[in-house]
């Protein structure tokens, strides 16, 4: 086993500074598949795999298909793992270094200037820290009801008024009427796009000229975890607006398409200024340096993120068509990893009937969807096995 240690290592400084050349140089990808090899063999000896890639961290979890929050069951990129184990023994440095190689990177691929990206362990970090510049900036914020909770509780927690504006006829976010809801005292304005949980997302013309008139009076926060993963991808998406100078921020994270939720890393593009000072204060004690290396070679990874959609896509529609089947109404045309339906019962009552059935399903509400339950896709099996339970529970 030793020997196949230093065989995986490429732990001088010189081949460390070439590797982050090779990804400032957009090259892509180290060629490590003899590691990536021994890995697999490894892990599969182990016994930990799952449909997409060795996995230590199971989708079935107690038991249960885990269908609750919204993680990417299908696993990394497999040159994100193979990147990972080539990076093994070079933990020795902290990462500000390589944090600035994949803002550059992140820079190149948004249009923006690497000055406008704060990097985090995951974006919940600059979701809780927005919530907390939200309170230090007058402390009003305006959202819409049913939307992700990070920044809007966050910000109530610390003592903010949230305006959360009903969704429109279709359950997406209504525009118009959160234009019409800015005051002169609104700091923020949050929109997910994709939302979770309903899946909606917004025109991106509509989107983009709304931002542009409403960043005019108070900064637009999108968050876009999911973005990804949506049809229209990459139209949908909107880093444009902060490259061009307008009072908006963009969120994204590597826990959803990139599926690495346990190896933490996210980002938001902002104006300059601002992500000095929220980099500062986000950062502490740094990245991880093994979600960098992750995250670069998942970027790089073309290939897998494409099949990646349309594989979200495969398993989306199977819900959708049993929520059709079923004939309940649930949140048309999703465009994340998750549908949001009407079950007709209280959710808790839903969610232990599934759980009956070995299905974890979103344990929780959103004030005014009581009857209403989110559900993640998961790899085919499971996605499969969670269709069949939904009949029997919905029948
Ligand atoms: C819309 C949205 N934003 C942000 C997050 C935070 O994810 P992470 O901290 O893993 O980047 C989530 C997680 O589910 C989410 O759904």
């Amino acid at each position: 086993m030793a020997s196949d240690k230093t065989e995986i290592a490429p732990s001088t400084d010189m081949s460390r500074r070439n590797w982050l050349k090779s990804f400032s140089a957009g090259a892509g990808a180290i060629a490590l598949t003899s590691c990536f090899d021994l890995g697999v063999k490894e892990l599969h000896a182990a016994g930990l795999s799952t449909e997409h890639f060795p996995s230590a961290t199971p989708n079935v979890h107690d038991g249960l298909i885990r269908l609750s929050s919204n993680e990417n069951a299908f696993g990394p990129s497999k040159k994100a793992v193979s990147a990972m184990q080539g990076e093994l023994y070079n933990l020795a440095r902290y990462t500000d270094a390589t944090v600035d190689v994949l803002a550059e990177k992140i820079a190149k691929q948004e249009g923006v200037s690497a000055d406008q990206i704060v990097i985090t362990n995951g974006s919940s970090p600059i979701l809780f820290g927005y919530a907390e510049w939200i309170m230090e900036n007058g402390g009003n914020l305006v959202t819409s009801m049913a939307t992700y909770e990070g920044i809007p509780r966050g910000a109530e927690f610390m003592g903010a008024n949230v305006n959360y504006v009903p969704l429109d006829s279709e359950m997406g976010f209504d525009l118009d009427a959160i234009e019409a809801a800015v005051t002169d005292d609104t700091t923020a304005v949050y929109i997910c796009n994709p939302n979770n949980p309903t899946g909606k997302v917004v025109d991106p013309a509509k989107l983009n000229a709304f931002a542009k008139r409403v960043s005019k009076k108070t900064q637009v926060f999108i968050d876009e975890a999911y973005i990804e993963m949506s049809d229209a991808y990459p139209a949908n998406v909107q880093s444009k607006l902060v490259a061009e100078g307008h009072n908006v921020v963009v969120c994204r994270t590597f826990s959803k398409i990139h599926a690495m939720a346990g190896q933490r890393l996210g980002y938001a593009i902002m104006p300059a200024a601002q992500a000095k000072e929220m980099g500062r204060k986000l950062r502490m004690g740094g990245v991880n340096y093994l979600a960098l290396v992750a995250g670069m070679a998942s970027m790089d990874d073309h290939a897998n993120l494409t099949t990646m959609r349309s594989r979200i896509q495969t398993e989306r529609s199977k819900l959708t068509a049993a929520a059709e089947f079923l004939g309940r109404p649930y949140a048309k045309k999703p465009q994340g990893n998750f549908i949001y339906i009407d079950t007709g019962m209280p959710h808790d009552q839903f969610a232990a009937k599934m759980k009956a059935k070995g299905i974890k399903v979103v344990g929780r509400t959103w004030p005014g969807f009581d009857s209403w339950s989110r559900i993640s896709v998961g790899t085919p099996a499971e996605t499969d096995a969670c269709v069949t339970a939904l009949k029997e529970v919905l029948a």
